[in-house]
């Protein structure tokens, strides 16, 4: 089965203080988006940069995620960690994926220039940080979904297929073939 990892990161939801928003937002847009039956393996954590790095570590190596998403964390108060944590468990990282977001999500409010989100890869995991607000979610997800397959069908990982009424596609140069 095919796994996909989504961590909450915020003190506050952590600690049960409001409930995780952030968490079921990312999955529902996965829903609404991807046709491939997938297993969600979902984590809400404080913003501890050590537990990230733990927490990405783990998704990647010993749940084998092909992707994870990253929720909240990503702008300029004390506590936000996560592009840092992010960076540090990621190999390579992937420049346009942060550049796209923000872009797209400058259309949209002027503060999304306030988050440091960036993508990444560790082994065979794509990691993609995403603002903690759950519109910014959707609008982040949007943006960059298209390219989300062939990414993870050039790091090995599994076929990706879109629903059909999403109204987004999945991108893929024409010599992509499915395997099998
Ligand atoms: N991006 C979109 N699309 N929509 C938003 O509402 N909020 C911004 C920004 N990006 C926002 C957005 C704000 S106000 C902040 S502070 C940063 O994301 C970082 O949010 P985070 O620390 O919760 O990750």
């Amino acid at each position: 089965m095919i796994k996909i990892g989504l961590v909450t990161v915020s003190d506050r939801a952590s600690q049960g203080v409001y409930e995780d928003k952030g968490g079921p937002a990312m999955l529902a847009e996965l829903q609404r988006i991807i046709a491939t039956p997938f297993e969600a393996v979902k984590r809400v954590i404080a913003d501890e940069q050590p537990l990230i790095q733990m927490t990405l570590s783990d998704l990647c190596d010993k749940e084998k995620c092909c992707l994870v998403l990253t929720t909240g964390g990503t702008g300029p108060a004390r506590r936000d960690v996560t592009p840092e944590a992010t960076a540090a468990v990621c190999e390579r990282i992937l420049d346009g994926f942060g550049e796209q977001m923000r872009a797209v999500s400058l259309k949209i409010v002027p503060t999304a220039i306030l988050s440091r989100q960036i993508a990444g890869t560790r082994g065979n995991t794509l990691i993609i940080n995403l603002p903690g607000n759950p519109p910014a979610i959707k609008d982040c997800l949007e943006a960059v979904m298209p390219a989300v397959p062939y990414c993870i069908d050039l790091m090995e990982g599994p076929w990706l297929d879109f629903k059909d009424d999403c109204g987004l596609k999945a991108f893929r140069p024409k010599h992509a073939k499915k395997p099998g």
